[in-house]
């Protein structure tokens, strides 16, 4: 039996960020699991979204709009709903945007994790376990082709980024300050960037760019065919997350940053996907560059998920094709037929599990 995602049942989780891609699979597998889940986003990020097509309110036992720029307000959600396991996803995810709105990505991004993580210092009823979502790109981005470690320098050029590696900051601040060794509360903050899968529709990603372009019978505009990025499908860096918060729970040593990433083999040109994903889509899409001019790019940047294999026994379940093909099949199923976005977003966590039980056996 390899290692899998536990019980869940009785468990209160404050998962924030529950409208968007990530957190609206988050929230369908932690009820899954068997979690009492209580959402916390101020709005819904995208229209269409996974979090209606797949009617991920259903699944909650609360579903709140909260500011997490809003400090008061985030405080008496954690203080009213006593979550036993936070999971702080909420974000301004995208870089482009923080170029056009730099001093909002960062109140929403470092001290909109400030506020969570306050919020959970003052609660009467403290959580046991926190996690926070950050990204690969907290690092220090110096341009080389070796993957980063958890132990090096936080940084980050742009805005987006730099607001990640401040959060990194804010939450290691708060766990030697506040939490940590006899501390009713354990906190670890989680890296993983360029995540896929069906339900997403974010802007300035290739994955949704290509849906939407499939959709409307257009090219699909690339920037850079020729840049390399670390792909994952989705599910593998959230089975990190349930995997790293479980461990929080029972041994205090998990309380420290994490890498989740893909290995070598999944570190792929721009080109590479979208000739990937129109294979499995079953139709060839034409693109063309995209020679508008666009915010400067950080160079490719790994990370080195050593760690989170050998201590929490985390490896990324479903490779770069295989995700691919699945996510091609999300997107052209539910084009199709948009209910069937529930049941086909269910599958495939179901699927997931399946295989994330099964990979670490020995035939
Ligand atoms: N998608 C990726 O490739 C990727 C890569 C690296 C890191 N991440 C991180 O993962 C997390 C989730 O990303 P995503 O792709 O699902 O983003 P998303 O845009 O789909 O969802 C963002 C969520 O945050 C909520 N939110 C935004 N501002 C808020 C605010 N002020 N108060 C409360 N809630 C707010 C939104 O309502 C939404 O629920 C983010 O922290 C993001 O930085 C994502």
């Amino acid at each position: 039996m390899g290692v899998t995602v536990g019980d869940w049942h009785g468990r209160r989780v404050l998962l924030t960020g529950h409208t968007g891609f990530k957190g609206a699979w988050l929230a369908l597998w932690l009820k899954r699991a068997g979690a009492e889940v209580v959402g916390l986003s101020d709005a819904i990020p995208t229209a269409p979204s996974l979090y209606e097509l797949a009617n991920v309110s259903g699944d909650l036992v609360a579903d709140l709009r909260v500011d997490v720029r809003d400090a008061a307000a985030t405080a008496a959600a954690v203080a009213e709903h006593r979550p036993e396991v936070v999971l702080h996803l909420a974000a301004q995810p995208i870089v482009h945007t923080s170029f056009a709105a730099p001093v909002d990505t960062f109140a929403v991004n470092t001290m909109g994790t400030a506020h969570v993580l306050e919020s959970c210092r003052t609660a009467p009823e403290p959580p046991r376990a926190v996690v926070v979502v950050t990204s690969d790109k907290c690092y220090e981005n110096r341009e080389w082709h070796w993957a980063y470690r958890e132990n090096e320098s936080m940084g980050g050029k742009d805005p987006y980024s730099a607001s990640k590696g401040a959060a990194e900051l804010v939450t290691a601040s708060y766990r030697r300050s506040f939490f940590g060794g006899e501390a009713p509360t354990q906190v670890a903050s989680a890296r993983a960037g360029n995540v896929f899968g069906g339900g997403d529709w974010g802007a300035c990603r290739l994955v949704p760019d290509v849906a939407r372009a499939a959709a409307a019978g257009e090219p699909v505009q690339i920037r850079n065919p020729g840049a390399t990025r670390p792909w994952q499908h989705v599910l593998n860096p959230l089975s990190g997350y349930l995997m790293l918060a479980e461990r929080l729970l029972t041994d205090t040593v998990a309380a420290r940053g994490w890498n989740f990433g893909p290995p070598e083999d999944d570190v792929r040109t721009v080109q590479w996907v979208v000739d990937h994903l129109a294979n499995a889509w079953g139709e060839a899409f034409s693109w063309q560059r995209d020679t508008r001019r666009h915010p400067p790019e950080a160079g490719s940047l790994k990370v080195d998920s050593s760690d989170a294999r050998a201590l929490l026994g985390w490896r990324p379940t479903w490779d770069l094709e295989y995700g691919l093909a699945q996510t091609a099949t999300w997107y052209r199923d539910v084009a199709a037929d948009p209910s069937q976005a529930r049941s086909l977003t269910l599958d495939q966590i179901e699927a997931f599990a399946a295989d994330l039980e099964t990979q670490g056996d020995v035939c």
